[in-house]
């Protein structure tokens, strides 16, 4: 939350959150909201979904809109920082890069199609939206850019190539942009979750999910709310001295 010094009015900073109609991007939505922040949540098919959730997110006391856009395009991200800004009435403060897929199958079997649909939402979206937000937070002199990423972009993962190099190529993005314009206000960070229970985990075999629990020093999946308190710690005034970090929420899985 901000005070305009002129007119001794609060305004609450505005956050973008991609793909956030459900799992971790709904639970950060919230855990926003609840923090005064205002939210604009961008979704890319399920409106029903994005209205719930602009809905619960409203019952804190901050304003919350919903935006169709699919972030991998971007002309469409384009069009959806000009909406953000001109419904909300500010530019976007703080924006978490959270929409992903997988298409998981062993490196032979992958075809290059698999390959750029991973790439295109989990790394070219996030390159995409943080250069449409650069300008206004840099203008602002205040940002904060907080990417999802994950802990199989740190040690890699058999089946998931495309994956992993997806969200080692957003750890590098995350780095590249905290230096560039950490002399500006804005921070940007990373936050690589480990196996958190959502519709993405949901669709893994049971013994698959077995044999992952027995690799968490927590013996748990992690909760998206596990998430969205990070995004948080990164999101406030507070870690202005943060910046270009990686941080696991994993239950211990990796401590690397
Ligand atoms: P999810 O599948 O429940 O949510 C992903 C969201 O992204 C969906 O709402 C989907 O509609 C949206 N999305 C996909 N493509 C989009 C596009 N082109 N434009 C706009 N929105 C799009 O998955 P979950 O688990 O909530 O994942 C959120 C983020 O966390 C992803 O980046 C994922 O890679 C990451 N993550 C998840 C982990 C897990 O264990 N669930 C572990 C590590 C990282």
């Amino acid at each position: 939350m901000r005070y305009d010094t002129n007119r001794m009015e609060k305004n609450n900073l505005l956050a973008l959150v991609t793909g956030a109609s459900r799992g971790i991007g709904r639970a950060i939505v919230l855990e926003l909201a609840k923090n005064n922040y205002d939210v604009a949540i961008n979704y890319n098919r399920s409106e029903e979904n994005a209205r719930k959730l602009q809905e619960e997110a409203k019952t804190y006391g901050v304003k919350a809109e919903i935006f169709r856009a699919d972030v991998s395009d971007y002309e469409q991200v384009v069009k959806l920082f000009a909406d953000v800004k001109s419904t909300m009435g500010a530019p976007v403060s703080v924006l978490v890069n959270n929409a992903g897929i997988t298409r998981d199958t062993l490196l032979m079997r992958m075809k290059p199609e698999d390959w750029h649909a991973v790439i295109n939402t989990n790394l070219n979206a996030a390159f995409f939206c943080t250069r449409e937000a650069i300008r206004d937070m840099a203008k602002a002199r205040y940002g904060r850019i907080i990417n999802i990423a994950s802990v199989v972009g740190l040690t890699g993962n058999a089946g998931q190539a495309n994956y992993s190099a997806s969200k080692a190529g957003i750890i590098g993005l995350t780095k590249s942009t905290a230096r560039e314009y950490a002399e500006r206000g804005i921070t940007a960070n990373a936050i690589a979750p480990g196996f958190i229970a959502t519709d993405m985990t949901e669709i893994l075999k049971p013994e698959v999910k077995d044999g992952i629990l027995h690799t968490i020093p927590v013996k748990r999946m992690g909760q998206p709310e596990d998430v969205a308190n990070a995004v948080i710690f990164f999101a406030k005034d507070t870690s202005s001295y943060i910046t270009g970090q990686v941080l696991a929420v994993d239950g211990g899985m990796t401590m690397c």
